[in-house]
């Protein structure tokens, strides 16, 4: 069925007009005023509303087998926590661990999604190891149309590679042609810190974040950053915390090294003293890099407003309290993760334009336009445009309303942005030109989404 948005304020990354949208055929055909459309049209009214192009989150765990246990979501569930929160894309994180066979990890990864996903997806290859086989492993991902790669520099002998590694899949992914993410810790000084902090009998979680101080993710920052611009691959750095590492990142980028930043919800809005709080609630709030002191927060903000941190994702990753209590006698087994893929939309939306901390143009581009750029998915994802998919959220600015556990859709029983407020969520969320969410009610079609195949763009 054909698809007609009237009279909506359509906000893309560089241009706000009142218009209306019509798609067919799941892309989007026409754009402008007083459009006709066939009688069977399903018609929306979007008066006194924005129009955003679909969000994309580039940061998603999903399957996950990590710290002795899975991530709670399934595609299903997290798809529809996605899509009522205005995410109509997301990346998923692909990341069998050292002594997994890479390909059979893909092929696994992929199983887990299909004919599950209510909305449109793609992986992150994960790089754990490189032996023989890797390249023509990677060779055959990319050619499969997973076009970005990732390392972890953290979590030392499981999904963790050394320098000679990082070199290697850097290398080839400049021959490739394809954009390598990391996670960047220094994996060594985690372990280090851990050890020591355990034997003088800190144990609890409030002990996560100095085991992993700024200096250690901004030591993993700047390496990442000098393999990059000694290989003159393209790089991502994922989940950017605190200021320390942002400065690493940025004295590389002002040396003209190829190097994209994304922060991550959680380090926006949550500061240390949330991993402070004692017992489950602390553990409620550990993940890596972990939550840091609050200053952090207005340098992350304004990076983000000036666009040197480029995008915002969420690290999507649930444990329940059940989980999180494995490191009941030791902070170093709680399970690293923070859910946010509901409400990444909503919380930047309310915290970043409603605060006057991001501009609409900003806002737009770091929620969806500048991951579809970066992994190459633009034009067809990230914009509102003629050729586009019909992937349109309708915003309802005048909505008012609190992040629960109680009304969450993620698979979990606790939200680690409890009783922060929204102002503004999605009244009408289309992938492909068919309506899956109507005010906060999943109304769609559970596994339409598609795996989309992306071609190497960073060459
Ligand atoms: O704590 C985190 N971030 N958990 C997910 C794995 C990762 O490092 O991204
Ligand atoms: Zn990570
Ligand atoms: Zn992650």
């Amino acid at each position: 069925m054909a698809l007609l948005i009237r009279n909506g304020e359509i906000v893309t990354e560089g241009s706000h007009v009142q218009a209306d949208i019509y798609a067919e055929n799941e892309t989007i055909t026409r754009i402008g005023k007083n459009l006709e459309a066939p009688p069977d049209t399903e018609i929306i009214d979007a008066t006194g509303k924005l129009v955003f192009p679909g969000f994309i989150d580039p940061h998603v765990h999903i399957y996950l087998p990590f710290m002795a246990t899975f991530a709670k979501d399934t595609h299903e569930t997290a798809s529809i926590a996605a899509l009522i929160g205005g995410t109509t894309m997301y990346i998923e994180m692909c990341c069998p661990n050292r002594n997994d066979d890479a390909l059979e990890g893909y092929q696994l990864w992929k199983s887990k999604a299909d004919g599950k996903s209510a909305c449109d997806y793609a992986f992150h290859m994960s790089v754990t190891k490189f032996v023989k086989e890797t390249e023509s492993q990677l060779r055959q991902v990319v050619a499969d149309g997973t076009a970005s790669f990732k390392i972890f520099l953290a979590y030392k002998n499981f999904f963790g590679v050394d320098d000679g590694e990082m070199y290697q899949t850097l290398e080839l992914a400049k021959r490739l042609g394809v954009i390598v993410t990391a996670h960047c810790e220094n994996a060594e000084l985690v372990a280090r810190l851990q050890q020591k902090l355990i034997a003088e009998g800190k144990i609890g979680p409030e002990w996560h974040e100095p085991s992993r101080p700024e200096s250690v993710e901004a030591e993993g920052t700047g390496r990442f950053a000098t393999f990059v611009e000694n290989t003159g691959a393209t790089g991502y750095v994922v989940h950017l915390s605190c200021e320390k590492a942002l400065q690493a990142a940025l004295a590389a980028k002002s040396r003209g090294v190829k190097l994209s930043l994304e922060s991550v919800l959680p380090h926006l809005l949550l500061d240390k003293s949330y991993a402070e709080r004692s017992g489950v609630e602390g553990m409620k709030h550990v993940m890596s890099p972990p939550l840091r002191p609050k200053h952090n927060q207005d340098v992350l903000w304004n990076a983000l407003a000036h666009g040197s941190i480029e995008t915002v994702g969420t690290d999507h990753c649930p444990f329940d309290m059940e989980q999180k209590l494995l490191g009941k006698d030791s902070f170093v087994t709680i399970p690293n993760g923070i859910s946010g893929i509901e409400d990444r939309v909503n919380l930047l939306y309310t915290n970043g334009v409603n605060r006057g901390r991001l501009n609409l143009d900003r806002f737009v581009d770091a929620a969806s336009t500048r991951a579809a750029k970066l992994f190459g998915l633009f034009p067809r994802k990230g914009t509102i445009a003629v050729g586009s998919d019909a992937d349109i959220v309708v915003y309802d600015t005048n909505y008012r309303g609190v992040v629960s556990v109680k009304t969450q859709h993620t698979n979990n029983d606790y939200n680690g942005f409890e009783g922060m407020e929204i102002e503004g969520r999605p009244s009408v969320v289309t992938v492909r030109g068919k309506v899956q969410v109507r005010d906060g009610r999943f109304v769609g079609e559970r596994g339409r989404g598609k795996l989309l195949k992306r071609e190497p763009t960073h060459f």
